[in-house]
């Protein structure tokens, strides 16, 4: 049985790094906001292995002016279990737990490669494909409560 839920960010570690920062060391996938105030961390898990994970930032962004705004990092999951609606159903929950704390938007630089998986949650895109080095073309994109 999959479980999702709020984790520490201790547990989101091992997923991040080897799903978004294969080969680096394991810091690189310690974000400095971390440990911020108001962050949370979401962990899908099968028998105790952790096969999802998304992380939650209040946090603005330049381009849009809601108060209560919160940044989508770190989605993830596992190459074994793709396909199969996992990424969906944490995400959902991740909208539904920044929702329950007031947001009004839930934004995040999607790679372009995962671009259509944010479509289907009725994230928009705003603006042009732009580079992250190191990582390759994202699109800022945003889900409008
Ligand atoms: C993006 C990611 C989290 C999706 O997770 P997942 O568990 O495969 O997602 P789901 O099975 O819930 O997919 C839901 C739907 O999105 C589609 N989808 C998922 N990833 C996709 C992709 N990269 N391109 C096109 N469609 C995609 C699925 O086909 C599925 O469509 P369907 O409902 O019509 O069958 C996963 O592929 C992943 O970890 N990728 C590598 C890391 C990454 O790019 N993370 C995002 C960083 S911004």
């Amino acid at each position: 049985m999959i479980m999702i839920k709020e984790v520490a960010v201790n547990d989101v570690y091992p997923l991040r790094s080897k799903v978004l920062r294969p080969g680096q060391p394991i810091e690189a996938c310690h974000y400095k906001e971390d440990s911020r105030e108001g962050v949370f961390h979401l962990a899908a898990s099968d028998k105790g292995a952790v096969i999802g994970i998304a992380s939650f930032y209040p946090e603005q962004h330049p381009q849009f002016n809601d108060a209560n705004s919160w940044r989508l990092r770190g989605m993830a999951t596992d190459p074994e279990v793709r396909g199969q609606g996992l990424g969906l159903k944490l995400l959902q929950q991740g909208i539904r737990h920044c929702q329950a704390r007031g947001a009004t938007i839930l934004w995040c630089n999607a790679r372009t490669s995962a671009m259509p998986f944010y479509r289907k949650l009725n994230f928009e895109i705003y603006g042009d494909e732009f580079m992250i080095e190191n990582i390759g073309p994202h699109y800022l994109m945003y889900y409008k409560y």
